[in-house]
């Protein structure tokens, strides 16, 4: 009998701060950074954010949101066989996020890795999972997005740090004999490493270069309005559908001009179009499994409904997974 796997259960958790753009100008006019909610609204489409209080991490936004998908899958932590965290904001140099969320779950023994594919990183590693599931690897799969991206904003930079907001998404993914994920499409091209970037590294017990964040939003922006079309185009190939098949599409949530130019190319209408960038802003690698759970939990998305996650980032990567929900 084929194997396939099958998201049984969703989770999120947001950091209680929550700041709006009218707050978060204000705190930037303090340090003699110019903005305005106006500014912010018209070309992102984001009202607020929520940042970590200082020492919260990855793992620990990781685990309210892998609690609440353990739960809705109605499981226990101890029936997890395989925990992937997709994170560009490790707690630490290593060991992984993964790691450490296991412990916090109160589990030992499975499998554990981090996975870094920036935004794209849930993408990534929903396929990886549906991989290691189809193989026989594992049985009932963990797959998290968590970000703390707070800590690698340069607040100086009005550009980048308006953007982004902490979060954490997470589903768990379990072997079942009807499919679950019909097709995946994943791509990088590293020549764009320089476009959207945190250059320094550690070493000699120092940080070398820069820790923040560096992007140069008009190339993202370009490439992230054509990759997104043509992964959607290539998933809906591979599993013989077509456009107007998808229920929902549920892109990374970046920048609804970005996300409506995406739907408006699949010729999808606005209201299929799960939006949460507007609470959330860019929680990247989080931002996929955060606007997934909120829709589940609205009531929006219904099982057996056919959705389209789409995710794009540093790298540059991109990629879509399609899926029956
Ligand atoms: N407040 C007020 N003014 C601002 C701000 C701000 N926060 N930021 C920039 N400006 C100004 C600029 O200085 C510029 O002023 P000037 O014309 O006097 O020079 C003007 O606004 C226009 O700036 P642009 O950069 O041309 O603005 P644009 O319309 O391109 O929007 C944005 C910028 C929002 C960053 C857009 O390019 C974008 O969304 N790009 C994609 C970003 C993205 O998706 N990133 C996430 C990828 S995911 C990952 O892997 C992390």
């Amino acid at each position: 009998m084929t194997r396939y796997s099958r998201i049984t259960g969703t989770g999120s958790y947001l950091p209680p701060h929550r700041l709006t753009n009218a707050e978060l100008a204000t705190e930037l006019a303090s340090k003699g950074v110019e903005t305005s909610d106006e500014w912010i609204v018209e070309r992102t489409g984001i009202r607020a954010r929520h940042f970590a209080a200082p020492g919260v991490t990855s793992s620990d936004l990781g685990l309210e949101a892998a609690r609440h998908a353990i739960e809705a899958a109605g499981l226990q932590a101890a029936d997890i066989d395989l925990i992937i965290v997709a994170t560009s904001t490790p707690d630490m140099v290593f060991p992984s996020v993964a790691c450490i969320l296991q412990h916090k779950l109160g589990i030992a023994g499975c499998a554990a890795f981090d996975l870094q594919a920036v935004c794209s990183g849930f993408v990534y590693a929903l396929t990886v999972a549906d991989a290691m599931i189809k193989s026989g690897a594992a049985t009932k799969a963990l797959v998290v997005g968590a970000e703390v991206f707070s800590r690698i904003l340069d607040f100086s930079d009005r550009t980048t740090c308006v953007l982004f907001g902490d979060g954490a998404g997470a589903v768990v993914l379990e072997a079942s004999e009807t499919p679950g994920i019909l097709a995946s499409d994943l791509h990088a091209d590293g020549k764009h490493v320089g476009i959207l970037c945190v250059p320094g590294n550690v070493s000699g017990g120092q940080v070398l270069g820069s820790a923040l964040l560096t992007m140069d939003g008009q190339a993202v922006f370009k490439l992230a309005v054509g990759v997104l079309e043509s992964a959607a185009r290539a998933a809906l190939a591979k599993a013989d559908m077509v456009e107007a098949d998808i229920d929902w599409l549920i892109p990374h949530q970046a920048n609804l001009r970005i996300m409506h130019s995406t739907a408006r190319k699949l010729k999808l209408p606005l209201d299929k179009l799960i939006v949460t960038v507007d609470q959330h802003g860019n929680t990247s690698a989080a931002s996929i499994p955060l606007a997934l759970d909120a829709a589940v939990r609205e009531g929006k998305i219904k099982k057996g409904d056919i959705l389209m996650l789409e995710g794009v980032g540093g790298g540059f990567t991109w990629g879509a997974v399609l899926l029956r929900y």
